[in-house]
């Protein structure tokens, strides 16, 4: 009897003890149900993207045994068929990759660049200004594309399955799928946009010109052939071969600028990322010729240097603090970035705790400084505007944060109708003329001036952060200038105030760049934070919500995924062993 007392008591400690060690691990306990909105939850790996399908690929190539990189080679391309606004081809973007095995970050630039035909003025019309049609909706307004060439590479580094079975999903997809309510509505709502160019009104509208219906099939038959070029060459072919003599031949006739040796000069390139720790995290993100993870590591280090978690989430004192620091941060953009192979950027010392201090000492804890005592600038407001990011994590610990874009919502609107794909309009992110705001109101100087072969300034922000070395999460956005403060909010939202991913996704963002001096509140900030704002000086202006956060979470060996919801056809899906697997596993 003795015997069995003590070893029940042995028991009831050990019991106690795992209890304790798993929960010291749980910064977000996972059966709590605390918040009111949960993220998807897995024990093998995970897919976030703005699509259905291209999740649902990603997955699949997972349970295949793929790693994170060859999930997400699968997505890229097949978003390029399910998200014509923004998947794509025709862009460029940015690949942050964590390798397990060398415990390493990575950061792939495979953004566009300006045809050797450029030229600084290339957009300026004979009064000296820019032409914003030439530069957002003309042949002039592509750069070489290099999303084929960057999957291509992060494939040849990292890809364990063999490439063409990665792209094979996007071919079948592309020979035909039923339109879903997301496409269906991107492609009505933008019918008039899409009919202006021959090529895209063939891709993208009905002959009968009417509206799709769900469920309708909708056939990309010349990207389907595009694609399986791309397949069977790992990429030569767009580049080399008989899709970039197409792609060059129509820039010829059609007066525009890239020829062919521009795309056989394409290359991706690794660059080294930016990073910060933020509250033990260790934060990475993409360096120039991005400016955005510049400038969300600059944010961290300045509102780092206040107590934020004294005050709410949404309380008028953070938000002022967050306000002021996008504000200086938005002034250096304008000033100092650019592409790092043409300009030299002082990232180190924009990144530098030091910096950062000399910023957060001129902040006023009360009172709004406006932006004309910051640096001066000019604005116009544009929406309508797609990039598109996914994440996956894989179940050894390898993660990648992608987002690329063709721009503006469906690129320049131009398609070459052979080769069956949209053309970006990225060379609107140069700065056309030094202090002519840019689609997204962007101020840039002779930093980010267009010059042949330059990469134009972006503010793309894909995020991969370690949990004291550990894989922890990824994240990144849409949404133009808006990406670098919509990846702030949320890792403020997840890290100072606590929330699962999913209640970090959806709380009411802020944002201001500088230039209009304007914050911008989202729909649902709370009423009283935006009076309060007012009266300590901020212009204030709700508007409708914007981004679309594709984030995973890795911890206590659960993925946790949440795919935003602010717009519709977006996806988080994770996979569980397969019970013969974990039979196989149990008797091994
Ligand atoms: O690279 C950039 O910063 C822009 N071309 C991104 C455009 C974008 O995010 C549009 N999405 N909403």
């Amino acid at each position: 009897m003795r015997l069995l007392y003590s070893i029940l008591i042995i028991f009831a400690i050990n019991l106690t003890i795992d209890d304790n060690s798993a929960r010291a691990n749980d910064e977000v306990p996972l059966l709590e149900f605390d918040s009111i909105v949960f993220p998807e939850v897995a024990s093998m790996g995970m897919v976030t993207s703005q699509e259905v399908r291209a999740t649902e690929v990603g997955v699949k190539i997972l349970e295949q045994g793929g790693n994170a990189v060859d999930a997400a080679v699968a997505v890229g391309f097949t978003l390029a068929v399910t998200l014509p606004r923004a998947g794509n081809i025709g862009g460029g973007g940015f690949m942050l990759i964590y390798d397990a095995k060398k415990q390493e970050v990575n950061a792939l630039d495979y953004r566009e660049k300006a045809p050797m035909l450029a030229s600084e003025d290339m957009f300026l019309n004979w009064r000296n200004n820019v032409d914003q049609t030439k530069a957002r909706y003309s042949l002039l307004s592509s750069g070489v594309p290099g999303t084929v060439a960057g999957l291509v590479e992060a494939h040849k580094k990292y890809g364990s399955m063999p490439f063409e079975k990665l792209v094979q999903p996007a071919i079948e997809l592309a020979k035909g799928m039923p339109m879903t309510y997301a496409l269906s509505q991107s492609l009505n709502s933008r019918k008039q946009f899409l009919s202006f160019d021959q090529g895209s009104r063939e891709i993208f509208i009905k002959p009968d010109g009417k509206n799709w219906q769900v469920g309708e099939q909708f056939k990309q038959e010349n990207l389907a052939q595009t694609l399986s070029l791309i397949a069977e060459t790992e990429g030569r072919d767009f580049y080399h071969g008989k899709t970039a003599k197409k792609i060059a031949d129509y820039f010829k006739k059609n007066d525009g600028l890239m020829t062919l040796s521009d795309l056989k000069a394409y290359k991706a390139v690794w660059r080294k990322p930016v990073s910060t720790n933020f509250k033990g995290y260790d934060i990475y993100s993409m360096p120039p010729p991005s400016s955005g993870g510049t400038h969300l590591i600059q944010l961290l280090n300045i509102i780092k240097e206040f107590s934020i978690e004294n005050s709410g989430a949404s309380s008028a004192r953070t938000s002022h603090l967050k306000t002021q620091a996008m504000k200086y941060v938005y002034a250096d953009r304008s000033e100092y970035l650019g592409d790092p192979d043409f300009v030299s950027v002082p990232v180190e010392r924009l990144t530098s705790q030091t910096y950062a201090k000399e910023i957060a000492k001129k902040i006023d804890l009360k009172k709004a400084t406006s932006s004309a005592n910051i640096k001066p600038g000019l604005y116009i407001d544009k929406e309508s505007s797609q990039t598109t990011h996914f994440s996956v994590m894989d179940k050894n610990g390898n993660i990648v944060s992608n987002t690329y874009t063709l721009n503006f919502s469906f690129g320049s609107g131009k398609s070459i109708p052979e080769v069956g794909f949209l053309l970006n309009n990225e060379m609107d992110d140069f700065s056309a003329k030094p202090g002519s705001p840019n689609g997204y109101g962007l101020i840039g100087g002779e930093a980010n001036k267009i010059e042949p072969g330059k990469r134009p300034l972006s503010s793309m922000t894909p995020v991969i952060a370690l949990n004291r070395g550990k894989p922890w999460l990824a994240t990144g956005s849409p949404g133009g200038s808006k990406i670098i403060t919509t990846v702030f909010n949320f890792l403020l939202n997840r890290i100072v105030y606590n929330m699962n991913i999913a209640e970090a996704t959806i709380t009411p963002r802020i944002h201001h760049q500088w230039y209009p001096d304007t914050l911008f509140l989202e729909k649902g900030y709370p009423f009283d934070s935006m009076q309060e704002l007012k009266t300590m000086g901020h212009n204030v202006i709700y508007r409708k919500p914007w981004g679309s956060l594709q984030s995973i979470e890795f911890q206590s060996g659960v993925f946790m995924g949440f795919a935003d919801t602010r717009r519709p056809g977006a996806l988080a899906k994770g996979y569980y062993e397969q019970a013969n697997e974990s039979t196989k596993n149990n008797t091994n």
